[in-house]
């Protein structure tokens, strides 16, 4: 599978508002012959709709076929560099995780890490989250959704693009089984202080309402040891799906 090419800067991509910008950067030497050797097993390929990181509405993915077993599946939005997504599969080899990333240099490195480790229970969609919550996953089939250090988008007029606002309830709520858990952490307070405000009025979802301890299966991430480094407190929350 060829590394796909960067996001024209066509505004008709643009309609709606997403959560990233789409960052191309070359892949390192190390990152291109981990892609070319297990991309076409470990990358899913995708139908798309209007560009690279869409979705055919009509496609669904067979999880059981992706993974060529049954089993529980965690999937993780904006697995980023794949630290803590390849530590989880490592940790969990009998457990299915699925990785939701767009930065393709980034899941380039999780394929490195994982050929490292010997770690084969993990596939990659490299797709807006948005995209694959609402049509491609079927409806509860997530035993856990992890979300770690979704972009800030620091700036007040950016808000709208943070990934975790009220409208992003539904779609976790169609995809985490009963009894299924979502569970987020962020190094930025007043964006913590929204999730939990998100969280407190979630449909179909039990929260506690206060932070959680941090959560130990994952190891420090870069967007979490900036975070610390720059004194920040990292915040833990999550919620359970209630049986509808
Ligand atoms: C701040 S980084 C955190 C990465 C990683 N979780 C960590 O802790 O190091 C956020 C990541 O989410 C990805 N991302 C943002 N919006 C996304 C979306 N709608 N669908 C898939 N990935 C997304 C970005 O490409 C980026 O890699």
């Amino acid at each position: 599978m060829t590394a796909p090419t960067r996001e024209p800067a066509n505004p008709r991509f643009h309609k709606e508002i997403v959560s990233f910008t789409r960052r191309g950067g070359r892949l390192t030497e190390r990152q291109q012959d981990a892609w070319d050797d297990l991309a076409s097993t470990y990358v899913l390929d995708i139908p798309r709709h209007t560009s690279s990181t869409s979705v055919d509405p009509e496609f669904q993915l067979d999880l059981t076929e992706t993974f060529g077993r049954e089993a529980s599946t965690i999937m993780e939005i904006g697995s980023g560099r794949g630290e803590a997504l390849v530590h989880a599969a490592h940790e969990n080899p009998d457990i299915n995780f699925l990785g939701l990333e767009v930065y393709i240099p980034g899941v380039a490195q999780a394929l490195v890490t994982m050929r490292h480790l010997g770690v084969t229970n993990i596939r990659f969609a490299i797709v807006d989250a948005a995209a694959a919550l609402a049509t491609m996953l079927p409806a509860a089939s997530l035993d856990e959704l992890r979300i770690w250090f979704p972009d800030p988008w620091h700036k007040k007029r950016h808000h709208k693009r943070r990934l975790i606002t009220d409208d992003f309830v539904p779609l976790a709520a169609r995809v985490v089984k009963p009894n299924g858990v979502w569970r987020l952490a962020t190094d930025w307070q007043e964006y913590a202080d929204q999730m939990h405000e998100v969280l407190l009025s979630a449909t179909g979802f039990e929260y506690s309402g206060v932070w959680d301890e941090r959560f130990d299966d994952r190891p420090i991430t870069r967007f979490e040891g900036k975070g610390i480094a720059a004194g920040r407190e990292i915040r833990d929350l999550s919620a359970r799906r209630i049986n509808p």
